[in-house]
């Protein structure tokens, strides 16, 4: 009896070593190719298809991983036309005080405002202060430290030049004009940010008009690697300066996107703590989607019974943003297209079962997307035209010159891009540049004042 007892207990014990040892070689496995950066991120369908990077949520930062730096400052609108938001990187002390005033030479003079502060990743913060009463249509300058640095700098020196940002606040009423920014992360190498960054510079010079930016998803590759983040924020400069606004991609992450939401702003006038808001400047509602809500990863995460209460409050708000936008142009940026140069291992089947009626009936004009790295624009689909682009490095390797689908009227596969859109109230131009800065594509959407939706392309 006691021989097959001890019999048993060896074979438990080895089965208890065997299923260590797999466990333990399934995470080795898994860390390996996380910190080696080997995780499948090159391509849009081969992302899908593992899961769309559902696991790097919860990749532990090494201690090793350099802080993000300070600085890395950028501006965004608030939900009012008389609201923006600053904020930018630092260690835990800061620095956290920031200087606004109409007039340069008043800055010493401004009020101190102290900026509220995040934890972003592990020993990395981000600051953030909500500018209000801004007047629309007007310039303000800012400079961000601490308040004895400051005031020492500017008793000694006056003011500190160097230091000194300005900004214009968007007016509300009038023509609007953005740039639209697809998926700006990096293909080979952290540096390619770098000719992202030098993309937005050229984009600027090309369009010092612009009200604002607006970046589709996938800033980063993992939303975990500070160096990730660093390569892109280092490259922002553009963005001190013009607001910026965005929605997250796959790649901010899949179950959640934590590190997004604490990075960017989000206006918060979506559902209760997703990342889907709207706003409102010139004749326009901007609604913005988290695509990766829809994806099966979010849903197994959620749990399908929270997840599916969750979609329907995402349904009745997005009928009730369009529905209340009243004759607004009505523009939708979600990550996923919804009508791609591809179906496979997107979610854009599922956006089109479930957001895209609401679209339909509530009006949209045009869909900003990005996902699948090449620019495209479709024809009028259901009165609704559909724009793909991608400003970073990376490539479609789907297309191969002959395979278009059917209902794209545009297509640039060549590399990074840019989209200039001016919204008037009685038409919308995008016009489509490559890193040069030379046009690849110009459309025209028109709204008729006898028939509800009119439309011609150049
Ligand atoms: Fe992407």
């Amino acid at each position: 009896m006691a021989g097959r007892i001890g019999k048993r207990s060896h074979i438990i014990r080895a089965i208890a070593i065997v299923t260590c040892f797999v466990i333990g070689a399934f995470i080795y496995s898994c860390a390996g190719r996380i910190e080696t950066g080997e995780m499948d991120t090159a391509d849009d369908h081969s992302m899908s298809r593992t899961g769309e990077n559902s696991a790097v949520e919860s990749v532990v930062i090494s201690e090793e991983a350099p802080a993000l730096q300070i600085g890395k400052a950028f501006i965004s609108m608030g939900e009012k036309e008389r609201e923006m938001y600053i904020s930018w990187q630092a260690g835990e002390d800061g620095p956290r005080i920031l200087r606004c005033a109409e007039e340069k030479t008043d800055i010493e003079e401004s009020v101190p405002i102290m900026a509220h502060r995040t934890e972003i990743l592990r020993n990395s913060y981000r600051f953030k202060v909500k500018l209000s009463g801004l007047e629309p249509g007007k310039r303000y300058w800012y400079e961000i430290g601490s308040l004895e640095d400051q005031e020492d700098a500017e008793s000694e020196a006056g003011i500190d030049e160097e230091n000194l940002r300005s900004f214009v606040v968007p007016e509300t009423d009038s023509e609007v004009s953005f740039v639209y920014l697809g998926d700006p992360q990096f293909d080979k190498s952290v540096n390619d940010y770098e000719a992202w960054g030098k993309l937005t510079e050229r984009m600027y010079e090309k369009a010092p008009y612009v009200d604002f930016a607006i970046i589709g998803g996938d800033m980063v590759n993992i939303p975990t690697r500070k160096d990730h983040w660093n390569g892109f924020l280092d490259n922002c400069t553009v963005f001190e300066e013009l607001p910026v606004m965005t929605i997250p991609g796959n790649h901010e992450g899949v179950t959640s996107n934590n590190t997004y939401k604490k990075l960017f702003h989000n206006i918060g006038n979506g559902p209760d703590g997703e990342a889907f808001y709207y706003f409102d400047r010139g004749s326009c509602r901007f609604i913005m989607l988290d695509s990766s809500f829809l994806t099966k990863a979010r849903q197994v995460d959620m749990g399908k019974a929270l997840w599916t209460a969750r979609e329907r409050e995402v349904e009745s708000w997005l009928e009730k943003t369009l529905e209340d936008s009243g004759e607004k142009w009505k523009i939708i940026v979600t990550h996923h297209p919804i009508y791609g140069m591809h179906d496979m291992f997107t979610v854009s089947k599922e956006i089109r079962e479930l957001w895209l009626p609401i679209m339909k009936a509530g009006g949209a004009d045009l869909v900003l997307c990005g996902h699948q790295h090449a620019y495209m624009r479709t024809r009028d689909m259901d009165g609704m035209v559909h724009v793909m682009g991608v400003s970073g490095s990376k490539r479609s390797h789907y297309y191969t010159g002959i395979n278009a689908p059917a209902y794209s009227e545009s297509i640039y596969s060549a590399g990074p891009n840019y989209q200039i859109i001016k919204v008037t109230d009685d038409h919308i131009e995008i016009t489509s540049y490559n890193e040069k800065s030379s046009i690849i594509d110009a459309a025209r959407i028109e709204k008729d004042i006898n028939l509800p939706y009119f439309r011609t392309f150049w």
